[in-house]
């Protein structure tokens, strides 16, 4: 049987009928090898390309075709913002254009490693438990194949047991690596079951060390984090400003792209006091201060409120950060800009609701998830006129895309 690629999904993913097709390119012709059927769709995570697209080009990653990560790296760099761009206008239904990344290798500065009896490294496409062996993970850089060659020479030595995902059996589940790229200060987090940890230090060069015990059925790389050795956090650097990194925090995965999206947020805040609401670590908010605005985070998760005062405190800025909700908001209108930067559930209607009966004059939406942005401006286009929207790459080779823009209230 032979498929013939219509077009690319909004996941990137080409269309022949109801088969759906990673690696491909509009044009191309595929001979099935393997296929599975999820929901409506038949997906074909192997096949034999018959036609190639004159459009299509190296991929520069030895696992592509095969790690369910980067699947757009057959496609050039200037093709994949085309196609984000023509996915954000079939969301949205006006034009966007999108910022591309200034760096698409070595610009990831965190991956989560997967450790199985099968492979060490990254799930094969459409697959929780298929994981092949990491040799080398361009986006991230160098540092990926030295860690887990390092990891498999310390498991061999001291015969540690890879965590099987279907018996729940064995020891190590994940090494999650993170980096900062503008600092070099690079953090190992190995996260187990319960039980102690052979001393990792001869195997690994790395500023930090944490050992972190996940002894659930749930699947996620982190748990209890215990520092094994070296700093108890590593520091990245955003412009002129310094954030900490620790295993269980978040920080925005693409350093560069997180450059142009603090400066964008900082060249269209209004006024001088600013809400930074989902302030997280404090990214926005920190950048904010440093630049002379008068900020306010507010973030439900405390582990973060409480890193973001701290890095507060390690860019000598002043910025009140509240543990709380969204809701906990009592008048928009004491600040002069509101952030929004949501979880990929966007606003809860309530809350878009409110702002449009009485929201700030300004207010600055980013999204990760331009299905509930749309949403959420449907609910605030009576009273905010979208003045900027652009995308922002932060993910180079995959189908996502950021968005960021300024709404001005109507008078
Ligand atoms: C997309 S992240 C924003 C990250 C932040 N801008 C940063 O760069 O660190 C969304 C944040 O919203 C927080 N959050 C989720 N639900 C919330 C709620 N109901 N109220 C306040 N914060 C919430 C999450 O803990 C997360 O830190």
């Amino acid at each position: 049987m032979q498929l013939h690629i219509e077009r690319l999904d909004d996941e990137g993913l080409g269309v022949s009928g109801r088969y759906r097709v990673p690696y491909t390119l509009p044009g191309e012709v595929v001979e099935p090898v393997r296929t599975f059927r999820k929901k409506r769709f038949i997906y074909v995570p192997e096949f034999r390309l018959v036609s190639p697209s004159p459009d299509r080009v190296p991929a520069k990653c030895p696992h592509y075709g095969v790690c369910g990560g980067c699947r757009l790296q057959h496609m050039s760099y200037k093709d994949q913002v085309r196609f984000k761009e023509e996915k954000l206008e079939r969301i949205l239904g006006f034009s966007v254009s999108v910022t591309p990344s200034p760096v698409i290798f070595g610009h990831r500065n965190r991956i989560d490693v997967v450790i199985t009896p099968d492979g060490i490294g990254f799930r094969q496409f459409g697959s929780w438990w298929r994981v092949f062996d990491l040799e080398d993970c361009p986006v991230f850089g160098p540092r990926a194949g030295e860690a887990v060659s390092s990891l498999r020479e310390y498991m061999d030595d001291h015969k540690l047991q890879p965590y099987n995902l279907k018996t729940h059996e064995g020891f190590l589940r994940y090494i999650v690596l993170r980096e900062g790229k503008n600092t070099g200060e690079f953090m190992i987090n190995l996260v187990t079951t319960e039980g102690g940890l052979p001393d990792p230090t001869p195997y690994f060069s790395a500023d930090s060390i944490y050992h972190s015990v996940n002894n659930t059925l749930s699947d996620v790389s982190h748990g209890e984090p215990i520092r094994f050795w070296g700093a108890e956090y590593i520091k990245e650097r955003l412009k002129e400003v310094l954030y900490l990194i620790h295993p269980n925090s978040f920080f925005q995965t693409n350093t560069y792209q997180a450059e142009t999206l603090v400066t964008l947020v900082a060249d269209h805040v209004d006024g001088e006091t600013v809400l930074d609401l989902y302030s997280g670590v404090g990214t926005f908010s920190i950048f904010l201060a440093k630049r002379g605005f008068t900020v306010s985070g507010i973030e439900i998760n405390p582990f973060s409120v409480d890193l973001a005062r701290k890095n507060a405190e390690l860019n000598g800025v002043s910025a009140d950060f509240t543990v709380g909700k969204d809701s906990d908001v009592s008048d928009f209108k004491e600040y002069d800009t509101v952030i929004v930067d949501p979880p990929r559930a966007g606003l809860h209607p309530k809350l878009a609701k409110r702002l449009a009966e009485s929201g700030p004059e300004t207010l600055i939406y980013v999204s990760c998830n331009p299905k509930t942005y749309k949403r959420d401006l449907e609910t605030l286009s009576n009273s905010y006129r979208l003045e900027t929207v652009t995308g922002v790459d932060m993910f180079p080779h995959t189908p996502h895309v950021e968005l960021f823009s300024v709404l001005r209230r109507r008078s």
